[in-house]
């Protein structure tokens, strides 16, 4: 009798052993901990960003269907500080006010706060919060809320701008241009279904609902955005930047109508994932800036419940450099509330060979790093992340002969200045963001880490690295609240 009772026992333990504990949602092995997801399903495009009363919402692309595009609903979420995130329910459902509602699905389009009710749509005390979106085959159309984005209801005279078969519009982005005083909406579009055409057009309107065509240059596709953005930080020197959908630009002029380049069209990122910019509207005046997101396009998430991630928010400014004016792109400075406790080396001169790596102590998945590095005699260094004994990790390297940063495929010319290189870098579960000379070049990459290997390398190959500084700081989870 004994015996089968033993194994009794035995089956039990071993069951218990090995039974793993279930993975919590906001935890899985690529859930990114501090750049933003919706819970579960397929999102591309950030959408409507749009500040009101302490809060900045943001809406995406989002099938709730599934893992894959299609069925395109507007999710939403808002955040105090565009680092933590609420969800909310979906904002946006498909229009059925034709009779084919798939191609009334909602595509792209913006946000804006009808400060002095030109639309007539406010209610009660709170502005009206506009969104404008393109629903293929149905027009560029209007959704607003009375309520501070709780509730949403569409504009009872949909379209604002008339479904065209021959131009395939969509992506819709409205702002207030004060020199001309009145409202000016850029969009995509190809004229007359012509591919050389493809590119943006110009709408202006006195009262967000009606609008008049002005202007349309080619050279564009999908989400356009424009801004106007300080040089060096003079607010009497100012000039407009146009945005493609993946995020490349040209400099000008806007007079309210019509845009003049005066650069070629740059690039801003060199990553393999940046894709349908869009930055805030409505952020005050107080706080003055221009902030951008991007969908990670391309990324891949096996197993997990969800599939896509935005960029970290990030502030846009121009600067002067010898050979012209260039966007530069940072981090916003609210991820700080996001560092833990970190560490910090100064004035360390490394010889490869000899010296240990300096940051052999971290072992963390998520990590803020600052670094700034005196080339000195180096082939190349950098950093491997993500790599213990048994896996290699994943390399981001500076090569010196050739002033080459390179990551996971993908690389990009940043020149020393007084021989030194700057780098900051955001490392989460399944992205990698390089910022190199004060956001001079841009690096945003998905990939796939290898589950538990925490670790983290600096290395120095062929001569002498110095780091005059080095900031490693573990990062918070901005989900702490759903785990
Ligand atoms: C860009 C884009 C937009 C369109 C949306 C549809 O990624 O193709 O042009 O509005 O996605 O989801």
């Amino acid at each position: 009798m004994k015996f089968p009772f033993l194994l009794f026992i035995i089956f039990i333990a071993s069951f218990t052993v090995s039974a793993e504990k279930p993975v919590k949602l906001f935890d899985e092995i690529y859930r990114p901990q501090f750049h933003f997801t919706p819970e579960k399903n397929w999102h591309n495009d950030p959408n409507g960003l749009v500040y009101y009363k302490g809060e900045y919402h943001m809406f995406y692309q989002y099938n709730p269907f599934g893992n894959e595009w299609g069925f395109m609903h507007w999710g939403h979420a808002v955040s105090p500080d565009l680092v933590h995130w609420e969800h909310l329910p979906i904002a946006l459902f498909p229009d059925n006010d034709s009779k084919d509602s798939v191609d009334c699905t909602e595509f792209s389009g913006s946000g804006l706060v009808d400060l002095n009710n030109v639309t007539g749509l406010q209610s009660g005390e709170e502005k009206t919060i506009l969104l404008f979106y393109t629903s293929p085959k149905c027009g560029q159309r209007l959704a607003y809320s009375n309520d501070k984005g709780r509730t949403w209801k569409k504009y009872d005279k949909n379209p604002i701008i008339a479904y065209d078969a021959t131009d395939d519009a969509r992506d819709p982005k409205v702002f207030w241009h004060e020199g001309s005083k009145q409202y000016v909406l850029v969009i995509y579009r190809k004229p007359n279904n012509d591919d050389s055409q493809k590119g943006v057009s110009f709408y202006t309107s006195k009262n967000l609902i009606d609008w008049q065509f002005k202007n349309h240059i080619p050279g564009f596709f999908e989400c356009p955005d424009l801004v106007e953005l300080s040089v060096n930080r003079r607010a009497d020197d100012k000039k407009w930047v146009l945005f493609d959908g993946d995020g490349s630009y040209l400099i000008g002029s806007f007079d309210g109508e019509k845009f003049t380049a005066e650069s070629s069209k740059m690039k801003s990122d060199y990553g393999a994932n940046y894709y349908a910019t869009q930055t805030w509207s409505n952020i005050p005046e107080s706080d003055g800036r221009t902030i951008q997101i991007a969908w990670m396009r391309g990324g891949e998430f096996p197993g997990m419940p969800f599939k896509g991630q935005m960029t970290f928010p990030c502030e846009l400014s121009l600067k002067k450099y010898i050979d012209g004016i260039k966007l530069v792109r940072k981090p916003i400075k609210e991820i700080e509330l996001l560092h833990s406790k970190g560490e910090i080396w100064q004035n360390k001169n490394l010889i490869p060979g000899i010296n240990k790596n300096l940051a052999h102590g971290v072992k963390d998945d998520c990590l803020h790093i600052i670094g700034s590095f005196k080339v000195k005699t180096a082939d190349s260094f950098g950093f491997v992340v993500r790599l213990d004994k048994k896996n290699n990790g994943t390399e981001i390297t500076y090569t010196t002969k050739t002033n080459t940063l390179t990551c996971l495929g993908k690389s990009a010319v940043v020149e020393p200045v007084d021989g030194m290189l700057k780098l900051d870098i955001l490392l989460d579960r399944s992205s990698i963001e390089i910022f190199a000379n004060d956001g001079k070049v841009a690096m945003s990459s998905c990939f796939t880490p290898s589950d538990k290997a925490y670790g983290l390398y600096l290395y120095n190959t062929g001569g002498e690295l110095f780091v005059e500084k080095l900031e490693v700081y573990p990062m918070k989870s901005i989900w702490q609240k759903e785990k």
